[in-house]
């Protein structure tokens, strides 16, 4: 059997850190109770599992706060929860023309809501600057939401200078960290942030069905949906605090304890394991540069990630991962990405794109496979 390549780290990172695998394992065997809701023994060490993960987080994001943050299932979540909170009839949005449709099909949704909604388009790479939204301002613009890092070419925008600027007008901040959190170092007071939402099983290595969104107290937000939260249960509305107001129903508990060690491993080593994705990544590019039918994506200039993104001539993306998968057990994403957008700004509608996403345990060999492997594929 072919060894799997692994380079599919931007759709869920794998494998995770042993670490988390033995979170999980120890969760399930020992203490997969409900969280914030009994006074029992499990039930307290299900509690402070949970509680260590916001703190966890509060170290890594620059947060002060641990109930700032609420847990959700993923970012889509998270993102519904930070939009469809805090915009009503009548206020503007702005989003971009890179948004992933976790932003943008909310963001139609509110807009048939009546809420306004005008989308700032990126540059050619597909990077936004504070001149490309500032002009789209207008009186009732409430807020701005914005992807840190592309999920199709890993582009990194400065979210800092967009964000200082948005202080200044008292417009929040909402930064879609899905490609970024864990990747890129995040500091919601450095960079102005009012919203964070993130995965936390991509960067953060940890468990899919796990992901977060931190709002500052700053923020008026409305919960998306009511229900149990172990808190003011003689109650018949909805806790009007955090984090219990975000986090209606049984909590994920082993999915957050193994989040939990994910982040601590991230918070241990980020600097390193930025610089190892986004080498890899550099190097792969500079070799698919040199195939005749190859056009990389979001290059150049800028800030990457440890994403590739490639469009391609002459054989569709999705032929070409299924090639590579089959024949070399390299695993890549091909098509839209969830970002029909995206697609449309990097002139790559017809079909898509092909992405190679690397993630901290991938290696320099992997490079070297891979970018052979494209040779023999484009030169069938
Ligand atoms: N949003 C994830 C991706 O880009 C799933 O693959």
């Amino acid at each position: 059997m072919i060894r799997t390549i692994y380079l599919d780290n931007a759709a869920t990172s794998f494998p995770k850190p042993q670490s988390v695998e033995k979170a999980a394992a120890r969760c399930m065997a020992g203490y997969c109770v409900n969280a914030g809701r009994s006074s029992h023994r499990l039930s307290r060490m299900a509690d402070e599992k949970i509680f260590t993960a916001r703190e966890e987080l509060c170290s890594l994001f620059g947060i002060n706060t641990p109930e700032q943050i609420s847990f959700t299932y993923n970012t889509t979540y998270a993102l519904n929860i930070g939009m469809k909170g805090v915009l009503k009839r009548g206020d503007h949005l702005i989003i971009s023309s890179m948004e992933h449709n976790s932003v943008l099909r909310p963001a139609v949704s509110l807009s048939s809501a009546g809420v306004e909604l005008s989308i700032a388009q990126a540059d050619k790479n597909g990077e936004i600057v504070w001149k490309n939204i500032a002009p789209l301002i207008k009186p009732n613009t409430k807020m701005v939401a914005l992807i840190h890092a592309s999920n199709v070419t890993g582009r990194v925008n400065n979210i800092r200078e967009i964000g200082l600027n948005l202080r200044k007008k008292g417009i929040i901040f909402l930064v879609d960290a899905a490609q970024s959190a864990g990747i890129v170092p995040i500091n919601v007071k450095y960079d102005f942030i009012d919203i964070l939402c993130f995965p936390g099983h991509k960067g953060l290595l940890g468990p899919s069905g796990t992901g977060g969104i931190y709002v500052s107290e700053k923020v008026n937000i409305k919960p998306y949906i009511q229900g149990g939260t172990g808190s003011m249960s003689e109650s018949r509305f909805q806790p009007d605090f955090m984090p219990d107001m975000l986090e209606s129903g049984t909590p994920n508990v082993c999915g957050i304890a193994a989040l939990s060690e994910g982040v601590k491993f991230v918070r241990n080593n980020i600097k390193e394991i930025a610089e190892h994705e986004s080498t890899l990544a550099d190097e792969l590019a500079e070799k698919l540069a040199t195939l005749k039918g190859v056009r990389l994506l979001g290059r150049g200039g800028g800030k990457n990630t440890g994403i590739v993104g490639i469009a391609l001539d002459g054989i569709p993306p999705a032929e070409a991962a299924y090639y590579l998968d089959r024949d070399y057990g390299i695993a890549t994403r091909a098509g839209f990405h969830c970002s029909s957008l995206a697609a449309k700004t990097l002139e790559t509608e017809k079909d898509g794109s092909l992405r190679f996403s690397f993630g901290p345990f991938n290696k320099r060999q992997d490079v070297e496979k891979a970018s052979v492997a494209m040779m023999n594929i484009l030169s069938r």
